[in-house]
């Protein structure tokens, strides 16, 4: 019995500090190029997360890395897409179902395709990828665990009726050229992939804020580019 109340007691504290020190990992998000500098060289925390954080193949999210805002947009997702995959970080998730609802306004029917995936999912899509298309192939396309942006909840692939999302689609033209209206950018450009690391996908949006995405889109640069200019 005694034991058993110094367990418990153990994982009181334990929770404590969990609660009071992982607080909410978004609080302070902002798009002041400040965070960025500061944060830069650094693994990407809870504590540190901004609009701008950089999640590439040099800057990884800790394993346990979780926004602790994640919410369903009230958009159309794909049947197979998983529940979890629903989710995104609010503000960008508000800013998505705004980009989904003047994609309908133009007649362009876009569908979520998956957005929030914790490290372990990514470790699933991974190795379902290179089984299926090989380790060169999935390499280009799909990040290794902690060095997703699917992890931050600020970006989501999404995808068209036809289930053909490339660039001669009307759906993906719109979104290239739409995207930074409502503070989102295409994250994986076609021509930039020395600098992003990854082949061309033009599914893969991702939440900067909408200063931020004008100017990406207005001067056709990376993320990449745009925080390397800031420094
Ligand atoms: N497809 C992108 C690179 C990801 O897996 O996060
Ligand atoms: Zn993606």
């Amino acid at each position: 019995m005694k034991l058993k109340n110094k367990f418990v007691g153990i994982i009181l504290v334990l929770g404590t500090i969990i609660f009071v020190g992982g607080g909410n990992p978004l609080i302070g998000l902002s798009n002041h190029k400040d965070s960025y500098i500061k944060n830069q060289n650094l693994e990407n925390t809870t504590a540190n997360s901004s609009y701008l954080m950089l999640v590439n193949k040099e800057n990884p999210l800790s394993l346990d890395y979780k926004p602790s805002n994640l919410i369903k947009p009230n958009i159309k997702f794909l049947s197979s897409t998983s529940d979890e995959s629903k989710y995104m970080e609010e503000k960008a998730a508000k800013a998505l179902e705004e980009l989904f609802q003047g994609a309908k306004k133009e007649n362009i029917i876009l569908i979520g395709s998956s957005a929030y995936r914790s490290y372990r999912s990514q470790v699933r899509v991974l190795k379902d990828e290179i089984n299926s298309k090989g380790v060169d192939y999935a390499n280009k396309y799909v990040a290794k665990p902690g060095k997703s942006e699917h992890q931050s909840g600020l970006a989501i692939d999404v995808t068209n009726e036809a289930r053909c999302f490339d660039k001669t689609s009307p759906e993906a033209q719109w979104l290239a050229n739409n995207a930074y209206k409502f503070g989102f950018i295409l994250r994986y450009p076609e021509g930039k992939e020395d600098i992003t690391g990854y082949n061309y996908e033009p599914w893969h949006i991702r939440y900067v804020g909408k200063d931020a995405a004008k100017e990406i889109y207005d001067k056709n640069i990376t993320l990449e580019e745009y925080l390397a200019d800031m420094v």
